[in-house]
């Protein structure tokens, strides 16, 4: 098998799996949660990098030509440094992506009035990777970019607390604030791959008149565009239709919770980084 590897600190990535899923089908997928040492989001720079690049190293050792970090803190902190230092002399013909860059591009899209907001990790909002990427991406389009951290809404997902009243007060807490930061916003980047979790909540207290942004299907779509303009990676992707999930926590642990995103029982193995 040469699956495409798809990785996150815990289960948020699966919601970025579920939607390869569905737009690549015949692909195998390998999905590895690092939930052994979850959150990223409150770690340093040079832990995330580290942890990422562990967890990018042994994704190569079990064959993944492309893998797709499918977390915005990581592909914050880690990935520049994974594609410019790493890879050249790792596996000079494997690929590393991201999930903001995509995220940039369809924001660039989609907005309308060029103001946009980001919810995010602690460690995404302060690497200010987002409002960098827009500005450099957009060609103008967008002229303003706040963020919001959301510390808690990483904990509420991972400990199932999503309908909790818990979660409404923390999510109705963060949209007021990044409400307050700026009125004029059209575009809301639900930029943590766990925040699609809580989307009902978030639904409550954001205004009809914002576009909601969720990951899942905008990496989705980028990464189908992206293989037919690189056919020589194509053609290195097995396709037979496999999806291996593995953890660096307790498998069992990894099924249960795993269902709450995919909708459907997964079978797990645990792994050492
Ligand atoms: N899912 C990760 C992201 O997209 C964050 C989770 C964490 O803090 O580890 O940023």
């Amino acid at each position: 098998m040469a699956p495409i590897g798809v990785f996150d600190s815990g289960y948020g990535g699966l919601t970025v799996l579920k939607a390869l899923e569905k737009a690549l089908p015949g692909y195998d997928f390998l999905y590895l949660g690092d939930n052994a040492r979850t959150p990223y989001g409150t770690r340093s720079f040079d832990v995330v990098y580290e942890y990422t690049l562990e967890a990018v190293k042994y994704l190569f050792s079990r064959n993944c030509p492309l893998v797709i970090l499918a977390c915005n803190t990581a592909s914050a902190k880690a990935l520049r440094n994974i594609q410019q230092l790493d890879l050249p002399l790792l596996a000079p013909d494997k690929r590393v992506l991201g999930v903001i860059r995509p995220s940039v591009e369809k924001v660039s899209e989609i907005t309308k009035n060029g103001h946009v907001g980001v919810l995010g990790t602690v460690g995404t909002v302060l690497s200010e990777s987002y409002p960098i990427e827009l500005k450099k991406w957009s060609e103008g389009r967008v002229k303003s970019t706040v963020q919001e951290a959301c510390p808690m809404w990483v904990p509420l997902v991972e400990n199932n607390e999503i309908d909790s009243e818990g979660a409404d007060f923390f999510v109705e807490k963060n949209i007021r604030n990044i409400l307050q930061k700026d009125k004029n916003i059209d575009t809301l980047v639900l930029g943590c791959t766990h925040y699609p979790l809580l989307k009902k909540t978030i639904k409550k207290y954001v205004p009809e008149s914002i576009t909601i942004l969720e990951q899942g299907q905008v990496v989705a779509e980028k990464l189908i565009d992206y293989l037919h303009r690189h056919p020589e990676i194509d053609d290195r992707l097995s396709k037979l239709g496999q999806v291996i999930f593995q953890t660096t926590e307790s498998a069992e642990n990894f099924e249960n919770k795993a269902s709450l995103f995919l909708d459907r029982r997964v079978e797990a193995q645990t792994i050492h980084l």
